[in-house]
């Protein structure tokens, strides 16, 4: 019970802080919406004027969570995570493993965005801002390609990021532990926490 007292700002031994939380929930919610407002089809249909708007909302909602993204990395750089709950040396290592791989994901999936919209010499639109023109010399064949990429890892990561919670709710539910309440707000961990943990019903 003394893990989740009193919600601090800062990650503790016990429980991630408030702001990293909310970088992690705005970054789920952010994903989510970039995917689900992703444009499909052909480079003439993702370009089209028709098209112009959802695919403008798509890459504002993709450059804002780029900033929230490097804002998460130089806040990650100076503070600590919690301890991890006891488990099998194997499961720490693959949990690892999957957050460097969402961090990675959430950083090439907006390079290749750029680099293959420059590349086929479109400019970035973003929504209030204006156009940025390309930066990059035109080679469209190579564009194509990288935009193929992007679109592989935007799938990738709804992916990843579907196995990451699992396992979360693997923690939570059947290993029993701190885990997923450590990544909760005060609030919604207590809640969590006056679930009849640790009663399994008896066997017959
Ligand atoms: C995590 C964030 C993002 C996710 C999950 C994501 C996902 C996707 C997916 C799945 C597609 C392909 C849709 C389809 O073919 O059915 C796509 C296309 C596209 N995305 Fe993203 N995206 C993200 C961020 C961005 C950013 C930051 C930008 C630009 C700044 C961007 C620009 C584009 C463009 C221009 C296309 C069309 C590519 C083409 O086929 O030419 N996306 N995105
Ligand atoms: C697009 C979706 C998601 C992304 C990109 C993402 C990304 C991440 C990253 C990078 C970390 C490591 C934080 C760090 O130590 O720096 C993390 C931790 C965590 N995430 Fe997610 N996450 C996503 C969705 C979810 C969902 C849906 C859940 C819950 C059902 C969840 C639960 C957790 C928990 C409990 C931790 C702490 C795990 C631990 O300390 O071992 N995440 N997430």
């Amino acid at each position: 019970m003394s893990s989740i007292a009193n919600g601090s700002l800062l990650t503790s031994r016990q429980r991630y802080g408030a702001v990293t939380q909310l970088f992690h929930w705005l970054t789920v919610l952010l994903v989510a919406t970039a995917y689900i407002l992703s444009p499909g089809g052909s480079e003439a249909r993702v370009y089209a004027a028709a098209a112009d708007g959802a695919r403008q909302l798509h890459e504002t909602v993709g450059m804002v969570l780029l900033a929230l993204v490097l804002l998460r990395i130089v806040w990650r750089l100076f503070e600590p995570t919690p301890d991890a709950a006891p488990m099998a040396v194997w499961m720490k290592l693959a949990a690892k493993a999957a957050h460097w791989a969402l961090y990675a994901l959430l950083l090439a999936i907006p390079a290749t965005a750029i680099a293959g919209a420059w590349l086929e010499a479109h400019p970035l639109s973003l929504l209030g801002i204006g156009d940025m023109a390309p930066m990059l010399v035109e080679n469209h064949a190579l564009g194509a390609n990288v935009a193929d990429i992007h679109t592989i890892l935007g799938n990738a990561i709804i992916w990843l990021a579907g196995v990451h919670a699992a396992a979360a709710l693997f923690h939570h539910y059947v290993v029993r532990d701190n885990t997923l309440r450590s990544m909760l707000p005060d609030w919604l961990a207590r809640r969590a926490n006056s679930e009849p943990y640790g009663e399994r019903p008896a066997a017959c």
